[in-house]
């Protein structure tokens, strides 16, 4: 039988990555995919950059339209990263009638509903595995094997710049700058560092997970996303002191009201298995009414990481090259005329336990205004630590973990503990879960 004729856009590192794993395990990849899966078609910016891969008997261009508009190409792999080109390229490639295998978690983020329509109207399908937690199969897990669950939520660690920074503010006790600046150069973060840092490179992650998990459409916008860059050593080491860790953790939590969906720093206690997920590693923790909790646990980038999930979606389109469409899995697991309209909750209605840390004069009475203010709201305490002053300070700092609470609650309080005389300087705060 004729091979598979593969068209690819980007022959970055993992661009490279699929090439030279379509070389290494072409055998096995086709013994398993029914075809031979060829790349023969390939666009560059750059034609005559050093590559990590041979290039040997693929025609290159530095034109990617020239690749989706080949005829002889069946499948595109698009891994060119960006959104507005690569959108223009995917929705030429699935209108020319050619599948699409896609890395990019922004693209499908931010306008996979409208690439689903066009592949629908084509015929054709669009894979997105790497798209999420690099070569985890993440989407695979959800959208087929926990197909019997009804998932309660979901909670992943799934930006690895973001954990590496905060394990190295962990272990190290290193500042978040110096570490961000060793991140980049050793190129885990992405081209722009705010995606990761700022928790944008997230927020697509989590959206993608959360459409699979609950059929809801792709609602990006309604993220609620918060970074790390104000997480200090003080309250890692202060967390640590406690129980717990902070983590930068994707949350997606159905209620009787609707589903959550947020992007933040949290604290985990430290015997939670998430907690320990260290480096550039990523973890998704899933809970499904059947079968309880499971992690899914693995490198979130890298070449053949990465190139591993896009391999596994290139077998998956073979193998499917002769269903009809209405037999393929759907591509955010429910069939698109069975997505739900679940609300997304405002932030205010998310109910979430809380860590708090104030500067406060070391006075009598200051504890006292505190935590009546924090009954007054409706607020438990769970524990409250006053630390010794540093030397010379006339300001001690107060900690507090609370049990959840709704997110309006503690704005309440907070703007009332921050109006308190006694209280110097910014009230911080994190979110606290136990994922139990
Ligand atoms: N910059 C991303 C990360 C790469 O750090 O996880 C994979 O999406």
């Amino acid at each position: 039988m004729n091979s598979v004729k593969v068209g690819l856009l980007g022959l970055g590192t993992v661009g490279g990555g699929v090439i030279n794993l379509l070389s290494r395990n072409g055998d096995e990849i086709s013994r398993r995919a029914g075809r031979e899966i060829e790349v023969v078609h390939a666009a560059a910016r750059h034609l005559d950059r050093p590559r990590t891969c041979s290039t040997e008997g693929i025609k290159l261009t530095s034109d990617p339209f020239e690749v989706v508009d080949d005829p002889e190409i069946e499948i595109i792999v698009e891994l060119i990263g960006g959104v507005d080109k690569a959108r223009d390229l995917t929705l030429r490639a699935l209108d020319n009638g050619k599948h699409v295998v896609t890395a990019n978690k922004a693209l499908i983020a931010q306008h996979g509903n409208e690439v689903f329509a066009h592949a629908r109207d084509a015929g054709v399908t669009v894979a997105f595995e790497a798209a999420v937690a690099g070569g985890i199969p993440i989407i695979k897990a959800i959208r087929e094997g926990l197909v019997g669950n009804r998932i309660e939520w979901l909670a992943g660690i799934i930006n690895g710049t973001a954990n590496f920074i905060l394990s190295e503010m962990y272990y190290e006790g290193r500042e978040f700058a110096e570490v961000l600046a060793e991140a980049q150069r050793l190129g885990y973060a992405e081209a722009d560092p705010t995606f990761d840092v700022e928790g944008v490179d997230p927020a697509h992650k989590l959206t993608i997970l959360a459409s699979i998990a609950f059929g809801i459409p792709l609602q990006y916008d309604k993220v609620h996303v918060e970074g790390i860059g104000h997480v200090s050593r003080e309250d890692v080491e202060y967390a640590q002191e406690l129980g717990y860790r902070i983590k930068h953790l994707g949350i997606a939590r159905r209620n009787e009201n609707g589903i959550g969906l947020r992007v933040h720093p949290t604290l985990l206690p430290e015997r939670q298995l998430l907690a320990n997920v260290d480096g550039v590693m990523n973890a998704v923790m899933v809970k499904g009414d059947a079968l309880g909790p499971t992690l899914y646990y693995g490198p979130g980038a890298g070449a053949e990481p990465t190139a591993s999930a896009v391999v596994a979606d290139l077998v998956d389109v073979v193998r499917e090259f002769s269903l009809e469409p209405e037999n393929r899995v759907p591509y955010l697991a429910f069939h698109s005329h069975a997505l739900g309209d679940d609300p997304i909750l405002p932030m205010d209605e998310v109910d979430t336990a809380y860590y708090l840390r104030l500067m406060a004069s070391d006075q009598p009475g200051v504890l006292a205004d505190v935590t009546r203010i924090v009954g007054d709201c409706g607020i438990s305490i769970e524990a409250i630590i006053q630390k010794q002053p540093a030397p010379g300070a006339e300001e001690v700092p107060v900690i507090l973990l609370t049990h959840r609470v709704k997110e309006w609650q503690m704005n309440q309080a907070c703007e009332r503990i921050q109006a308190l005389d006694s209280v110097k300087g910014h009230l911080t705060r994190f979110r606290v879960e136990n994922l139990e």
